[in-house]
Protein backbone atom coordinates (compact mmCIF):
# COMPACT_ATOMS: atom_id res chain seq x y z
CA UNK A 1 0.00 0.00 0.00
CA UNK A 2 1.47 3.53 -1.16
CA UNK A 3 -0.19 6.29 0.79
CA UNK A 4 1.56 9.21 2.29
CA UNK A 5 -0.08 11.92 4.08
CA UNK A 6 -0.03 14.31 0.99
CA UNK A 7 -1.75 11.75 -1.50
CA UNK A 8 -5.74 13.06 -2.00
CA UNK A 9 -8.13 11.48 -0.62
CA UNK A 10 -9.80 10.69 -3.50
CA UNK A 11 -6.58 9.22 -4.84
CA UNK A 12 -6.68 6.93 -1.94
CA UNK A 13 -10.34 6.16 -2.07
CA UNK A 14 -9.98 5.05 -5.91
CA UNK A 15 -6.70 2.91 -5.37
CA UNK A 16 -7.58 1.34 -2.31
CA UNK A 17 -11.66 0.74 -1.73
CA UNK A 18 -11.36 -0.74 1.74
CA UNK A 19 -9.69 2.17 2.89
CA UNK A 20 -13.02 3.98 2.15
CA UNK A 21 -13.93 2.30 5.35
CA UNK A 22 -11.35 3.91 7.52
CA UNK A 23 -12.39 7.31 5.93
CA UNK A 24 -15.82 6.84 6.72
CA UNK A 25 -14.74 5.71 10.01
CA UNK A 26 -13.51 9.32 10.83
CA UNK A 27 -15.67 11.34 9.19
CA UNK A 28 -13.62 11.72 6.57
CA UNK A 29 -14.95 12.78 2.78
CA UNK A 30 -13.96 11.77 0.14
CA UNK A 31 -16.48 12.27 -2.73
CA UNK A 32 -16.59 16.02 -3.02
CA UNK A 33 -13.27 16.80 -0.81
CA UNK A 34 -11.63 14.13 -2.81
CA UNK A 35 -9.05 16.88 -3.76
CA UNK A 36 -8.01 17.62 -0.56
CA UNK A 37 -4.81 15.26 1.03
CA UNK A 38 -4.92 12.97 3.66
CA UNK A 39 -3.41 15.48 5.61
CA UNK A 40 -5.25 18.61 5.04
CA UNK A 41 -8.44 15.99 6.11
CA UNK A 42 -6.67 15.24 9.32
CA UNK A 43 -5.67 18.18 10.31
CA UNK A 44 -9.23 19.53 9.90
CA UNK A 45 -10.36 17.18 12.48
CA UNK A 46 -7.45 17.31 14.72
CA UNK A 47 -6.91 13.28 13.59
CA UNK A 48 -2.93 12.14 12.96
CA UNK A 49 -2.18 11.32 9.33
CA UNK A 50 0.30 8.73 10.65
CA UNK A 51 -1.91 6.46 12.74
CA UNK A 52 -5.26 7.01 9.98
CA UNK A 53 -3.02 5.55 6.90
CA UNK A 54 -2.09 2.86 9.53
CA UNK A 55 -5.46 2.12 10.42
CA UNK A 56 -5.95 1.87 6.31
CA UNK A 57 -3.04 -0.40 5.53
CA UNK A 58 -4.59 -2.75 8.66
CA UNK A 59 -8.10 -2.82 6.70
CA UNK A 60 -6.71 -2.92 3.10
CA UNK A 61 -3.91 -6.08 3.92
CA UNK A 62 -6.91 -7.85 6.30
CA UNK A 63 -8.89 -8.88 3.82
CA UNK A 64 -8.68 -10.81 0.80
CA UNK A 65 -11.51 -8.71 -0.40
CA UNK A 66 -10.79 -8.47 -4.27
CA UNK A 67 -12.45 -5.07 -4.71
CA UNK A 68 -12.98 -3.98 -7.96
CA UNK A 69 -10.58 -1.22 -9.52
CA UNK A 70 -13.16 1.32 -11.14
CA UNK A 71 -10.28 3.38 -12.60
CA UNK A 72 -9.47 0.29 -14.83
CA UNK A 73 -12.95 -1.18 -15.49
CA UNK A 74 -14.33 -0.77 -18.66
CA UNK A 75 -16.53 2.37 -18.48
CA UNK A 76 -19.82 0.92 -19.20
CA UNK A 77 -19.09 -1.93 -16.25
CA UNK A 78 -18.79 1.34 -14.17
CA UNK A 79 -21.37 2.70 -15.36
CA UNK A 80 -23.39 -0.61 -14.69
CA UNK A 81 -21.85 -0.89 -11.74
CA UNK A 82 -23.28 2.44 -10.75
CA UNK A 83 -26.88 2.04 -11.88
CA UNK A 84 -27.38 -1.38 -10.39
CA UNK A 85 -25.95 -0.58 -6.99
CA UNK A 86 -26.62 2.54 -6.58
CA UNK A 87 -29.36 4.55 -8.54
CA UNK A 88 -31.94 1.37 -8.67
CA UNK A 89 -31.65 1.09 -5.06
CA UNK A 90 -32.24 4.77 -3.98
CA UNK A 91 -35.10 4.87 -6.26
CA UNK A 92 -37.44 2.50 -3.93
CA UNK A 93 -35.33 3.97 -0.59
CA UNK A 94 -36.18 7.62 -1.32
CA UNK A 95 -39.30 7.52 -0.77
CA UNK A 96 -39.17 4.97 1.89
CA UNK A 97 -37.19 7.58 3.87
CA UNK A 98 -39.67 10.48 2.92
CA UNK A 99 -42.63 8.63 4.07
CA UNK A 100 -41.01 8.16 7.86
CA UNK A 101 -39.95 10.98 7.83
CA UNK A 102 -43.21 12.74 7.41
CA UNK A 103 -44.40 10.05 9.36
CA UNK A 104 -41.90 11.10 12.86
CA UNK A 105 -42.73 14.54 12.27
CA UNK A 106 -46.07 13.73 12.57
CA UNK A 107 -46.02 11.79 15.60
CA UNK A 108 -43.94 13.23 17.51
CA UNK A 109 -43.00 16.70 16.06
CA UNK A 110 -44.23 18.29 19.45
CA UNK A 111 -41.23 16.38 21.03
CA UNK A 112 -38.41 17.64 18.98
CA UNK A 113 -40.10 20.79 17.25
CA UNK A 114 -36.59 22.36 16.20
CA UNK A 115 -35.41 19.34 14.64
CA UNK A 116 -37.99 16.76 13.26
CA UNK A 117 -40.05 19.44 11.10
CA UNK A 118 -36.68 20.65 9.44
CA UNK A 119 -35.17 17.04 9.18
CA UNK A 120 -38.61 16.28 7.40
CA UNK A 121 -38.15 19.03 4.82
CA UNK A 122 -34.48 18.31 4.04
CA UNK A 123 -35.21 14.72 3.23
CA UNK A 124 -38.16 16.00 1.09
CA UNK A 125 -36.13 18.52 -0.72
CA UNK A 126 -32.81 15.73 -1.08
CA UNK A 127 -35.51 13.05 -2.54
CA UNK A 128 -36.40 15.37 -5.18
CA UNK A 129 -33.31 16.88 -5.93
CA UNK A 130 -31.32 13.36 -6.37
CA UNK A 131 -34.61 12.07 -8.58
CA UNK A 132 -33.91 14.51 -11.11
CA UNK A 133 -30.02 14.27 -10.52
CA UNK A 134 -30.17 10.69 -11.28
CA UNK A 135 -32.41 11.28 -14.25
CA UNK A 136 -30.32 13.85 -15.79
CA UNK A 137 -27.49 11.13 -15.38
CA UNK A 138 -29.37 7.99 -16.85
CA UNK A 139 -30.82 10.34 -19.99
CA UNK A 140 -28.11 12.62 -20.93
CA UNK A 141 -24.87 12.09 -19.48
CA UNK A 142 -24.30 8.61 -19.35
CA UNK A 143 -25.57 8.12 -22.95
CA UNK A 144 -23.25 10.41 -24.14
CA UNK A 145 -20.17 9.01 -21.92
CA UNK A 146 -20.92 5.59 -23.66
CA UNK A 147 -20.96 7.33 -27.16
CA UNK A 148 -17.08 7.87 -26.17
CA UNK A 149 -18.19 12.04 -26.41
CA UNK A 150 -15.83 14.09 -24.67
CA UNK A 151 -16.54 17.37 -25.42
CA UNK A 152 -19.91 17.97 -25.14
CA UNK A 153 -20.05 16.56 -21.53
CA UNK A 154 -17.67 18.93 -20.01
CA UNK A 155 -21.04 21.42 -18.87
CA UNK A 156 -23.48 18.89 -17.78
CA UNK A 157 -20.11 17.06 -15.70
CA UNK A 158 -19.73 20.88 -14.19
CA UNK A 159 -23.49 20.98 -13.30
CA UNK A 160 -23.72 16.93 -11.88
CA UNK A 161 -20.78 18.20 -9.67
CA UNK A 162 -22.39 21.01 -8.29
CA UNK A 163 -25.72 18.88 -7.51
CA UNK A 164 -23.41 16.44 -5.75
CA UNK A 165 -21.76 19.51 -3.63
CA UNK A 166 -25.70 20.43 -2.74
CA UNK A 167 -26.12 16.54 -1.95
CA UNK A 168 -23.17 16.35 0.46
CA UNK A 169 -24.34 19.73 2.11
CA UNK A 170 -28.06 18.06 2.84
CA UNK A 171 -26.11 15.02 4.35
CA UNK A 172 -23.91 17.03 6.62
CA UNK A 173 -27.41 19.03 8.10
CA UNK A 174 -29.47 15.62 8.54
CA UNK A 175 -26.29 14.53 10.39
CA UNK A 176 -26.35 17.25 12.71
CA UNK A 177 -29.83 17.60 12.71
CA UNK A 178 -29.96 14.04 13.92
CA UNK A 179 -26.72 14.73 16.40
CA UNK A 180 -24.09 11.81 14.45
CA UNK A 181 -27.19 9.72 14.04
CA UNK A 182 -27.76 9.12 18.11
CA UNK A 183 -31.17 7.27 18.34
CA UNK A 184 -33.33 9.25 20.91
CA UNK A 185 -34.41 7.39 23.89
CA UNK A 186 -37.61 6.24 23.98
CA UNK A 187 -37.48 6.50 19.69
CA UNK A 188 -40.37 4.28 18.50
CA UNK A 189 -39.37 1.60 15.37
CA UNK A 190 -40.22 3.87 12.40
CA UNK A 191 -37.72 7.11 14.13
CA UNK A 192 -34.96 4.47 14.73
CA UNK A 193 -35.32 3.02 11.59
CA UNK A 194 -35.61 6.00 10.01
CA UNK A 195 -31.88 6.98 12.01
CA UNK A 196 -30.55 3.73 10.33
CA UNK A 197 -31.73 4.39 7.05
CA UNK A 198 -30.53 8.10 6.46
CA UNK A 199 -27.08 7.03 7.97
CA UNK A 200 -26.78 4.17 5.26
CA UNK A 201 -28.25 6.83 3.04
CA UNK A 202 -24.86 8.85 3.76
CA UNK A 203 -22.18 6.33 3.09
CA UNK A 204 -23.72 4.67 0.30
CA UNK A 205 -23.89 8.30 -1.76
CA UNK A 206 -20.44 9.12 -0.25
CA UNK A 207 -19.70 5.91 -2.52
CA UNK A 208 -21.53 7.08 -5.05
CA UNK A 209 -20.76 10.70 -5.67
CA UNK A 210 -16.92 9.53 -5.33
CA UNK A 211 -17.25 7.06 -8.36
CA UNK A 212 -18.66 9.71 -10.56
CA UNK A 213 -16.79 12.80 -9.16
CA UNK A 214 -13.29 11.04 -8.64
CA UNK A 215 -13.43 8.05 -11.90
CA UNK A 216 -16.15 8.38 -13.93
CA UNK A 217 -16.14 12.19 -14.68
CA UNK A 218 -12.27 12.55 -14.88
CA UNK A 219 -12.15 9.11 -17.07
CA UNK A 220 -15.41 10.32 -19.70
CA UNK A 221 -13.53 13.68 -19.98
CA UNK A 222 -10.42 12.10 -20.72
CA UNK A 223 -10.64 8.88 -22.42
CA UNK A 224 -6.55 8.55 -23.80
CA UNK A 225 -5.73 9.16 -20.13
CA UNK A 226 -5.00 5.88 -17.98
FE1 LIG B 1 -25.29 8.86 -9.91
FE1 LIG C 1 -24.38 11.85 -9.52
Amino acid sequence: MNIEAQTHVGEIATLYPLATRVLARHQIGYCCEGGTTLEEACQKRSLDSATIIEEMRGEVEKTNDSETRWDQAPLDELINHILVTYHEPLREELPRLEAMALRVEHVHGDKMPAILPELARVVTALKAELEQHMMKEEQILFPLVLQGESVMIDCPIKVMEQEHDSASQALQKLRSLTNEYTVPEGACNTWRALWHGLAALETDLHHHIHLENNILFPRALNPGAA
